[in-house]
């Protein structure tokens, strides 16, 4: 029997949405805000605060590749005024069926959602006690009541962080039902075929590789009590 050939061209291909950088950074926000909340229950405290750093150096490398990544990974493709969130949530969003990366609604998640980890992270750069176990590395910069307040912040804001990501998950659930299923691209980096929508091409690795380098640079700056660059 023979196989009816098809012209390359006519086979639809997936269309890749998200990079393989920003899902990893993604899928390690998953695990680190577990451990984070498991280490500070069980006074696992130089555990906390090196997992505090590794969250602070992928939160740093996720900001700077919102300028240097991919298209769906840059605010500027997802950050968006209120009128075009209105539009959305009227579903009367222009070019709407042929739009990949985040919705205008996602875009605001993704900055509520980084932004508080960003916060509860740098909170905890300075929190602890000196004269009662582990500080956080720029815990020397402040008074031993700051750094108290910015404790007592650390601990309530985690509530934020944990009532942010069960939005988002309710979120992802809703859009679930609906048909709209947002979690695989997130898992495999691609989504079904939509036509004449190309996706974001390949990962620029070379400015991968400068935004790692920054990112992991400032991490580990701060790590050292943010020392002066002289
Ligand atoms: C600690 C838990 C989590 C945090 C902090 C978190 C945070 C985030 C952030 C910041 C984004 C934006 C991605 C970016 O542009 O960098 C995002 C997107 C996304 N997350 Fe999560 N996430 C968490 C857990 C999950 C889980 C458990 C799932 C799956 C069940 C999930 C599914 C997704 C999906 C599908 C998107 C893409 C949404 C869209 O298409 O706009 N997330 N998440």
């Amino acid at each position: 029997m023979t196989v009816p050939r098809v012209p390359p061209a006519a086979i639809a291909r997936d269309v890749r949405v998200w990079d393989p950088l920003l899902r990893i950074t993604h899928w390690s926000f998953l695990l680190l805000i577990p451990t984070m909340w498991w280490t500070a229950e069980n006074s696992k405290w130089a555990l906390h605060r090196q997992t505090g750093l590794v969250l602070i150096g992928l939160l740093m490398f996720r900001i700077i590749w919102g300028f240097m990544g991919p298209r769906t990974a840059r605010f500027s493709d997802f950050v968006k005024g209120p009128g075009a969130v209105i539009a959305y949530l009227r579903g009367q969003m222009a070019g709407a069926a042929t739009q990949i990366g985040h919705s205008p609604l996602g875009g605001w998640s993704t900055l509520a959602l980084l932004g508080a980890m960003l916060l509860q992270a740098s909170l905890g750069l300075f929190a602890g006690d000196p004269y009662d176990g582990m500080t956080g590395p720029l815990n020397p910069l402040v008074g031993v009541m700051t750094a108290d307040a910015i404790t007592e912040l650390h601990e309530t804001f985690f509530w934020v962080i944990a009532g942010f990501i069960g939005l988002h998950l309710t979120a992802i659930a809703f859009y679930t039902v609906r048909g709209d299923d947002l979690l695989s691209p997130m898992v495999s980096g691609d989504r079904p075929p939509i036509p004449g929508v190309a996706g974001i091409g390949p990962t620029p690795w070379g400015r991968a590789a400068v935004a790692l380098a920054l990112a992991a640079g400032f991490a580990l700056w701060l790590a050292y009590g943010a020392p002066p660059i002289t």
